[in-house]
């Protein structure tokens, strides 16, 4: 782990000097480094500190900003509460089961009393994401700050954003590319379904009235044990865990699951069915330095969709509301 971070810190400093030196855009490396120098230091400090106490805080930091950034923006605009005429994004079913939201605000609480007004909620987001991937055994990946918050709520257009469980690789495919992921990109963002869990009502419809034949007899059996009822409760707390073996470990073992036919949603198994995805598959499956690779540059083109201008948008005082005029 210390190497690890050694790695990571060294990258770091030649970032920093390359972008010193060819150029700057609206997000950059180090925004902070003026206004709140220590910034990274004390998200990352959270993160860990929230990790310790919640383990499965770093799990939910990677969920949460594939939701916010593919729908529009990284704005945090996932953050915002129903209230003032704003309707929460966090209300979609889309958002089923995404999970300490208040930690974020944890998070924000630290930040602010350093450094007033100064850090987005789109940034700790993105950073906090970040950090939760390498508590989890994933890549270091130095990221760009500067993102603003919205002073809306997107939830009009999650259902077109946001792939569902059973959605077709296609669609998916088409998805991810509209925010500039390749295939390779997507195949390795879905890995993230290494690290934590799925509710019974999203596994169902692979186990009644018959089992789905792309699943593994056993693992079927498995599932049913987990998932008894063909029609669970959607706020129970049901659920199977993505990688029985290694569930808190950001790790290539999805992919071997996959070829193992023990794929847990629909479009993971589509993964390996399809033609155009299954030779990525094979190829993290074989290699996790390489899925690490290419799971680093596509959540670095994820957290960088889109953001908003100063104008388009704000810094807010608290995650969860639109600052007050
Ligand atoms: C086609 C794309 C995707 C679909 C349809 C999808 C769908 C889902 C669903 C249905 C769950 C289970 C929710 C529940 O029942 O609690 C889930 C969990 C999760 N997803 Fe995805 N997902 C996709 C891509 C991604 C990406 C790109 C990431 C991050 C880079 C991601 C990260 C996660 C994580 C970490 C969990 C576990 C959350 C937890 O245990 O709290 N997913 N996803």
């Amino acid at each position: 782990m210390a190497t690890h971070k050694l790695l990571c810190n060294l990258s770091f400093i030649f970032l920093l000097f390359f972008q010193f030196h060819f150029g700057t855009s609206e997000i950059r490396l180090n925004y902070y480094s003026e206004t709140c120098p220590n910034a990274e230091e004390i998200i990352k400090e959270q993160v860990i500190s929230l990790y310790n106490k919640h383990g499965n805080t770093a799990v939910s930091w990677i969920r949460t900003l594939f939701h916010d950034c593919m729908v529009k923006s990284c704005d945090a605009s996932l953050l915002l509460e129903s209230i003032n005429g704003i309707q929460s994004e966090k209300i979609s079913s889309r958002n089923m089961g995404m999970r300490n939201f208040k930690y974020i605000n944890t998070i924000k609480d630290a930040v602010e009393s350093a450094c007033p007004l100064t850090v987005s909620c789109a940034d700790i987001v993105a950073l906090s994401a970040r950090d939760g991937a390498v508590m989890l055994g994933g890549p270091c990946i130095e990221m760009k700050t500067g993102r603003k918050d919205s002073k809306e709520s997107h939830l009009a257009e999650i259902d077109a954003s946001l792939p569902n469980h059973n959605d077709s690789m296609m669609y998916v495919l088409a998805r991810f590319q509209s925010i500039g992921i390749d295939v390779e990109g997507t195949v390795a963002l879905l890995g993230a379904h290494s690290v934590g869990r799925v509710h019974c009502v999203n596994i169902v419809d692979r186990l009644y009235p018959t089992v789905d034949p792309t699943l593994d007899p056993n693992y079927a059996e498995y599932l049913k044990g987990r998932c008894p009822h063909p029609d669970p409760d959607p706020i129970a707390v049901e659920y199977a865990r993505n990688d029985r073996d290694t569930p808190m470990i950001l790790d290539n073992s999805y992919y071997k699951n996959l070829m193992n036919h023990k794929g847990l949603l629909t479009v993971d198994q589509e993964l390996v069915s399809n033609p155009i995805t299954s030779p990525f598959v094979e190829k993290m499956a074989a290699d996790n330095d390489y899925f690490h690779e290419q799971f680093s540059k596509a959540l670095l083109i994820l957290s960088e969709n889109n953001p908003l201008s100063e104008e388009e948008g704000e810094v807010r005082t608290d995650c969860r509301f639109v600052n007050k005029d």
